[in-house]
């Protein structure tokens, strides 16, 4: 089978054998596929797409390129959750311990922040001690006793993915919904748990733009899921707005600690306990009433606190910054952003606050770059609120003094104030199943 062949074929709109597509992927691997020929495929994929049968070949030949996670001796009852990425996404610190403390096994492997998005291994390593890497065994170990570990993505787990991806990103050719969603279930499926939850986020904070796009991608994901025997559901959220009060590592475990706590933004807490409820459902075969009441007796009852000290204590973390947050270290600069004009706040540019919180050190501008925990950004006005000029809009923080001019001026560019107060905008678009 030639290479050359393969290409032909999707050029000229053909759907590719599954021969074909496990030929691409074990020869790309393998480094027996030049990478020219490989963006070729990847740009015809994007003209020409791929039915669904193809991307679940494309994706079960990408998930077996490697490692894969065996959780099979906790039954039924693994569960993992993956955002697509947005800003102030921290629902995993949170959502992670409340379904551990009713009975689910969350064996989880998270990423690093991506561009203008936060990753939850950054936000963990906010924590003294936090242990990202745990031998397999440990790692088995600590969800057997305490029903949680979140730790980074092993280096060899679905490396087709890795190698497509880095070549996806260079040439144009990530915008592809099979493309996507291949790539993001190829590693789902490694790690392995039976049950997975989805949040499609869909906004201008986000990968998906629409809601369309984003019920696409939710519904190709879905299928590949059930395709391969897991149980999935796939919640498509809203990214127009960053989500919570928070930017930045330290600051968002902070954030997830005071929800934890019963107390912290509403909106958050509403997307957390929709998550975690579905997690839940998915486990135990629970109804949706029942896990959403569950999830908030675990919060207010303060179980799930307890069980996010428990998961970090066991992981190195140092306990005591979780019951005095005042531990954590403070940036040396703090700055409000004050509006300029009254009015209601009718659009924040979710990317663009991303960026901001890049700037001032929360995220990387080059690949490696060391990571600022305490640089951030605390939202205090956020879409559909009224503002007077001179309200504090947001506290910036940050270790790099030089740049908060900048970014007080990008803050303020980000924010769109008009006299009319905007519809309001729903957090949950739709439950794909
Ligand atoms: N995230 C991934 O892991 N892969 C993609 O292609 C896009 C987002």
């Amino acid at each position: 089978m030639r290479m050359y062949d393969i290409i032909r074929h999707k050029r000229d709109g053909l759907p590719l054998s599954e021969a074909e597509i496990r030929c691409f992927v074990t020869g790309y691997t393998a480094g027996d596929i030049p990478d020219y020929q490989a963006s070729a495929l990847a740009m015809a994929i994007c003209f020409n797409g791929m039915d669904a049968a193809e991307t679940a070949t494309l994706t079960d030949a990408m998930m077996r390129s490697g490692d894969q996670v065996d959780l099979s001796c906790f039954g039924a009852y693994t569960v993992d959750k993956h955002s697509t990425g947005g800003v102030g996404d921290k629902t995993s610190l949170i959502v992670g311990p409340i379904v551990a403390s009713l009975g689910g096994k969350v064996a989880k492997m998270s990423g690093r922040g991506l561009g203008h998005t936060g990753g939850t291994v950054d936000k963990l390593e906010s924590i003294p001690g936090y242990r990202t890497e745990l031998p397999p065994t440990d790692f088995i170990a600590q969800v057997e006793q305490i029903g949680i570990a979140i730790i980074g993505q092993s280096a060899n787990l679905a490396p087709a993915d890795k190698k497509l991806y880095a070549l996806r990103d260079v040439t144009a050719t990530v915008d592809s919904m099979p493309l996507i969603a291949s790539s993001i279930m190829s590693k789902k499926l490694a790690a392995g748990a039976h049950n997975i939850v989805l949040d499609v986020k869909v906004g201008n904070g986000a990968f998906m733009k629409t809601r369309e796009q984003g019920e696409e991608l939710a519904r190709q994901m879905v299928a590949i899921a059930k395709s391969c025997e897991r149980q999935v559901s796939a919640l498509v959220t809203n990214m127009h707005v960053p989500l919570g009060w928070a930017v930045g590592n330290t600051l968002e475990v902070l954030e997830a600690v005071e929800i934890l706590q019963g107390k912290g933004c509403p909106r958050l807490r509403q997307l957390c306990e929709a998550l975690a409820a579905e997690m839940l459902s998915l486990c135990h075969g629970w109804t949706p009433e029942h896990s959403l009441q569950k999830v908030k007796e675990a919060i207010d009852s303060g179980a799930a606190f307890a069980r996010m000290q428990k998961w970090i204590v066991a992981q190195g973390g140092d306990g005591a910054y979780l019951t005095d947050t005042t531990r954590f270290p403070a940036a040396a600069v703090t700055q409000d952003v004050v509006a300029q004009t009254g009015g209601y706040i009718a659009d924040m540019d979710a990317e663009q606050i991303g960026n901001i919180g890049v700037l001032l050190g929360a995220g990387r501008r080059q690949k490696g770059e060391a990571i600022d925990h305490a640089a951030g950004i605390r939202l205090w006005k956020k879409t559909g609120d009224c503002v007077c000029a001179g309200d504090c809009l947001a506290t910036l923080h940050t270790n790099r003094a030089d740049v908060v001019g900048a970014a007080q001026a990008a803050y303020r560019a980000a924010i769109t104030i008009q006299d009319a107060p905007p519809q309001a905008q729903p957090l949950l678009y739709t439950i794909v199943r």
